[in-house]
């Protein structure tokens, strides 16, 4: 199971090196069933990454990634502190398509160059727009974006997170996501029908806390959360990877 934390841009720096001390003191060596992954904003990375060294079970990732491996980009990190200091990177986040106009293309490139420098790519994708014909079509239009920029021999993981869930406080229904889910892997299936593709995870996020958790921890075909506000405290962050880590709320 994996448990993203997306910290955005909510923390000071000294609020990010706290919590993420707390979070050594608190998480570090355990859970090693779990993948726990946190995203500080690029001002803490440094700080937080070297805090977790490769013992620690808690990786951590970028919020966003570099465009190109040359590019001359003012706000994007550079590709030496991206590899050295992120495992994994969050791309796609609606957020950045609703606000930057990112497209799949950019977040299809920035994935391939995150694969070459051994940074896993957590791709984040929507509902899209659906057609008469196919409902899912724009869900579909952005995982085929990206699934014909990567060799189907690398790793990525796909978080679904629908729009209206997003910091509003109201999760969508679990059956729905069991659905998409489904849909998502079916996608990845058809196009990477190779025997050596890895096995690609699926993630839900949008206003999940430890109260919610448990209705999506068991839906088959959802391998783990991706958890914005609930992320922030130690102690709320801390209740979601007890309850994640406890088989009974598999049931
Ligand atoms: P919330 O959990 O605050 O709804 O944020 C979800 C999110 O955007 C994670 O990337």
């Amino acid at each position: 199971m994996y448990i993203l934390a997306n910290w955005k841009n909510s923390l000071s720096s000294k609020d990010s090196k706290r919590l993420a001390e707390a979070l050594h003191t608190r998480i570090s060596g355990k859970y090693s069933d779990i993948d726990i992954v946190l995203f500080p904003d690029d001002i803490s990375i440094e700080t937080v990454s070297l805090m977790f060294d490769s013992a620690s079970m808690v990786r951590v990732g970028a919020q966003d990634g570099p465009l190109g491996p040359k590019t001359t980009l003012t706000g994007s990190i550079s590709l030496s502190n991206f590899g050295k200091f992120c495992d994994y990177v969050l791309l796609g986040h609606s957020e950045r398509r609703m606000l930057l106009g990112e497209t799949d293309e950019m977040i299809a490139q920035k994935a391939a160059l995150a694969i070459d420098v051994g940074v896993i790519p957590v791709i984040c994708v929507n509902k899209g727009d659906g057609t008469k014909i196919d409902p899912h079509f724009g869900l579909k239009a952005q995982l085929e974006s990206i699934l014909d920029h990567i060799d189907s021999k690398s790793k990525f993981v796909i978080a679904y997170e629908p729009i209206d869930a997003i910091g509003t406080g109201i999760p969508a229904d679990p059956e729905e996501v069991k659905n998409i889910a489904g849909i998502i892997h079916e996608t990845i299936f058809i196009s990477r029908n190779v025997k050596s593709s890895p096995y690609i995870p699926v993630l839900y996020g949008g206003s999940v806390n430890d109260k919610n958790i448990k209705s999506f921890l068991s839906l088959e075909g959802i391998d783990g959360v991706l958890v914005g506000s609930a992320s922030l405290t130690a102690d709320s962050f801390l209740r979601i990877i007890k309850k994640v880590s406890d088989p009974k709320h598999y049931k």
